[in-house]
């Protein structure tokens, strides 16, 4: 099986330039000028379009199990729409229930995901704290691809992880070769918060954001950076939806300290209006944590993703219909919290971030998949059009518009958080393991074709951090 893309512009997140691309089994094997075009290859035209490589979400949640129900997109529907808007990897979390082994998560959230039609992978969500936890973490690391480790801060009374965990889990992190994440919220604020504003009678969803300001945010993500300093080990905070969390990520950095930030394109785009919509089912529809934010906090996180100090964009996709969402018709609290967008992420990103010269070409690629995929130590198998690289490709029309809406696009959601909103430039195809799976506004996929993407660990360059690590023990005076 062979694509021949031909006449268009490779963008890469360091250069862009005029070359035709060869994809065969699976992977680029040529990239440039005057290719001998392999016999029988699909030939693609990419005249006046840009090729670039296929997006990677760092951050979903297909079919996930929460606050009493379960997302509405599975691993099959969610890596469809994904790439009906580009995006050709998915990283997915696998979220224990507090007692319940890593392990046996793990292999649970594998057997869901094995019907998945592009590729992903899995962060592991460390929702509590044994001897067992500690040995599953190694197994990952060592057996099982897994290089990075998740903390809710948040989410009291179920799978929130409190200071020893962090301490436990960040230490054991260092010692694998594996990167810590934190969704950071303070969430034993935000259970007060939301007790207070219940009681006081504010029981609909314009009391969300109320109960999760963006000062608990901000401490939050500052104590997880804290942590992360004194034991020595890299950090990435999901989700950086405000001001307080960016100015704490951009302190550490311009510290030195190793500290990356995703944001998410809902929260780049949308404000906090939404949740004072009239109709119940539209406010809810917005409902996530941390939830959208003012556009004074807008601003701030253009400019963090601008100046660098975010490295990625995502979209916590993590879909729930109306009926679900009506569990906290009389409780805001009940409804379960989570968006989607993984289908839109990129198209709203290039709509509002290149074409309005925020971002150039280049560091669209940078932040949609170059970054994740060095982060996440799969560059440059992931994220990046060069020989050898796999097939992950999205061929990009920047004059293509359309108008978003969950009557059309490919998410298995009733409702969609850009709905109605008009963009200019879109994927025209979209290539996943070197086989054409979106042209011309269909799907060409195959129930299981997406494979799980091992993440090696940090080896060599976490050697180095251990070692710093031990020259700051102090020693003991002899008397
Ligand atoms: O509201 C959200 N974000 N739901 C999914 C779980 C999480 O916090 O990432
Ligand atoms: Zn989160
Ligand atoms: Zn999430």
């Amino acid at each position: 099986m062979s694509v021949y893309i031909q006449g268009g512009t490779v963008v890469n997140a360091e250069q862009s330039f005029r070359a035709d691309v060869i994809c065969e089994d699976g992977q680029i094997t040529a990239v440039g000028k005057n290719l001998e075009m392999p016999g029988g290859a699909t030939v693609i035209d990419a005249g006046g379009q840009y090729v670039m490589p296929g997006g990677i979400d760092p951050h979903t949640h297909m079919q996930l199990p929460f606050m009493g129900t379960v997302a509405s997109e599975d691993f099959e529907s969610g890596t469809a729409a994904g790439l009906a808007g580009g995006t050709t990897m998915i990283i997915d979390f696998v979220i224990p229930n507090p007692q319940q082994r890593i392990m046996e998560a793990y292999k649970q959230w594998r057997e869901w995901a094995e019907k998945s039609v592009s590729d992903y992978s899995f962060h592991v969500a460390i929702t509590w704290w044994d001897d067992s936890v500690h040995e599953d973490m190694e197994t990952l690391v060592r057996e099982h691809g897994v290089n990075s480790f998740k903390h809710f801060m948040a989410y009291k009374g179920a799978i929130m992880a409190d200071d020893e965990i962090l301490v436990n889990s960040f230490a054991r992190s260092l010692e694998l070769g594996a990167i810590p994440t934190v969704h950071a919220e303070n969430g034993e604020l935000v259970f007060r918060l939301q007790k207070e504003l219940f009681e006081k009678g504010l029981t609909g969803p314009e009391a969300h954001p109320l109960s999760r300001p963006p000062e608990c945010e901000g401490e939050a993500a500052n104590r997880a950076i804290r942590i992360a300093e004194v034991l020595k080990v890299p950090l990435y905070i999901v989700h950086n939806s405000c001001r307080q969390s960016l100015e704490a990520i951009t302190r550490a950095r311009n510290e030195g300290q190793r500290v990356f930030g995703e944001v998410l394109a809902g929260h780049l785009l949308i404000d906090d209006s939404v949740y004072r919509h009239k109709d119940f089912d539209v406010a809810a529809a917005h409902v996530m944590s941390p939830p959208f934010r003012s556009t004074e906090h807008q601003d701030a996180l253009w400019r963090g993703l601008q100046s660098g100090n975010l490295q990625t964009t995502a979209t916590d996709h993590c879909c729930f219909c109306a009926d679900q969402k009506a569990a906290g018709k009389d409780d805001f609290r009940l409804i379960p919290n989570g968006t989607g967008g993984v289908e839109n992420r990129m198209e709203v990103l290039w709509h509002h971030g290149v074409s309005t010269g925020r971002l150039t070409m280049n560091e669209f690629v940078k932040v949609t998949s170059s970054n994740a995929a060095q982060i996440f130590n799969i560059y440059p198998r992931k994220g990046s059009v060069s020989v050898g690289a796999d097939a992950d490709i999205v061929v990009w029309d920047p004059e293509a518009s359309k108008t978003i809406s969950s009557k059309t696009d490919h998410q298995n959601v009733d409702y969609n958080i850009f709905e109605g909103m008009e963009i200019k430039g879109c994927p025209s195809h979209t290539v996943s393991q070197g086989k054409l799976v979106y042209a011309d506004g269909k799907l060409n996929v195959e129930r299981g074709a997406g494979r799980y993407v091992d993440r090696p660990p940090f080896a060599t360059y976490y050697d180095a951090l251990k070692k710093q690590a031990k020259r700051a023990e102090p020693v003991a005076v002899k008397r």
